[in-house]
């Protein structure tokens, strides 16, 4: 397939190339869009042939249900069917707040949703996203869009229009190049289908954040028992994903023997002549000198910036064919939480708690 490539930058939106575009999605093509959180593979969500040919495309397994993208609250016709009133009265409480934003809440799903969105699944995740590009690609369409990361399934979400283009040029009619995504990590997930709103894949709106509209809030423990041991119980391939090629391990503690650790293990790596990744801080990236590519998340502490670079840092191992990568634990306040869920799940629940050396 020869796929086009269409320039829109969310500043001075070409609404020509836009409404082009949304008669692709329209009528049943696929288009890759730039959002806020990272770029979005789209198809119609009510044209099921259509929305069949993402798994295609991606690669994706059979069973991991989609986000439909809406640009207003009337797109939730014919997409979200309550299952009861205070579903409803929630999503349209945390809407208010942060819609257009990085939240995506999962709630009862209507029957003209084709089943290839949801997976068989009676629930569907809606999301309004904030990126200008997104929002009026959407409506154009005159569509609600279903959309996961565009990004092969298993390898990190793209966050440039290059990544886009790696893994999805000649698989989709178009790719929309509007740049670099802000956020860098994927939007929260919010289930509020369950009696407690539970997130279950934490993002830049937090469990605080839906704390203090909803007054609760509770969330799925993503370390669950494989962090902080020394041997993760089951290094499991369930975990892995967003995951470079090289196989990639976290150190935690604190920065000094995090530091220690990492040297040695870079040097007993070198001695086995293989080739090194490191993901460090502006801080320590001068202290890894004998690692072949050495990459900083940013400053330490600055969990925006972190979540913005990380899935940038895990693509550029893989074109600089490291082996094996060492990663500095960051902090996990705010997005932090889910820079480290990512980081979590490209290390495949390999994290190594570092004891201070005296
Ligand atoms: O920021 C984002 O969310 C990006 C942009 C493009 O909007 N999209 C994205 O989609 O990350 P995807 O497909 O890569 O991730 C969607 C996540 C998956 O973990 C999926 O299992 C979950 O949302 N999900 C979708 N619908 C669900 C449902 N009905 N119940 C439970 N989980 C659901
Ligand atoms: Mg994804």
């Amino acid at each position: 397939m020869k796929t086009e490539i269409i320039r829109i930058s969310g500043e001075d939106p070409d609404i020509e190339a836009l409404k082009y575009c949304g008669s692709v999605i329209r009528e049943g093509g696929l288009v890759a869009f730039p959002t806020e959180t990272v770029y979005g593979l789209g198809a119609n969500a009510f044209n099921d042939a259509a929305v069949r040919s993402i798994f295609t495309a991606k690669n994706r397994p059979a069973d991991n249900p989609l986000i439909v993208h809406i640009s207003d609250y009337g797109m939730l016709q014919g997409v979200a069917a309550f299952n009861n009133e205070e579903e409803q009265r929630r999503l349209m409480a945390l809407g208010e707040v942060y819609w257009p934003g990085p939240l995506t809440m999962i709630v009862g799903k209507d029957e003209q949703i084709p089943p290839a969105v949801s997976c068989g699944l009676q629930t569907v995740g809606i999301r309004m996203p904030v990126h200008p590009v997104a929002l009026a690609l959407i409506r154009e369409s005159g569509v609600p869009i279903a959309a996961p990361s565009a990004n092969s399934s298993g390898r990190p979400s793209p966050t440039k229009f290059s990544h886009v283009y790696e893994d999805m040029n000649g698989k989709v009619d178009v790719i929309i190049d509007g740049g670099d995504a802000r956020v860098g990590v994927e939007s929260t997930v919010l289930d509020l289908v369950s009696q407690e709103p539970t997130v279950l894949r934490p993002g830049a709106v937090t469990k605080e954040d839906v704390m203090r509209v909803l007054g609760t809030c509770a969330a799925y423990d993503w370390k669950g028992l494989e962090g902080k041991v020394e041997k993760p119980r089951s290094p499991g391939m369930k975990y892995r994903h967003y995951a470079p090629v090289a196989e990639t391990t976290v150190y935690a503690g604190s920065q000094a023997a995090v530091v220690a650790r990492m040297q040695r293990e870079i040097r007993s790596a070198a001695a086995k002549g293989l080739r090194v990744g490191v993901l460090a801080t502006d801080e320590t990236k001068k202290l890894y000198k004998e690692a072949q590519v050495v990459l900083s998340l940013g400053k330490m502490g600055d969990s925006l910036a972190h979540a913005e670079r990380l899935f940038d840092c895990l693509r550029t191992f893989d074109t600089q064919d490291v082996q094996v990568v060492f990663a500095q634990a960051v902090s996990e306040d705010g997005v932090g939480d889910a820079v480290m869920n990512r980081l979590f799940r490209a290390a495949g629940g390999r994290i190594i708690d570092c004891i201070e050396e005296v």
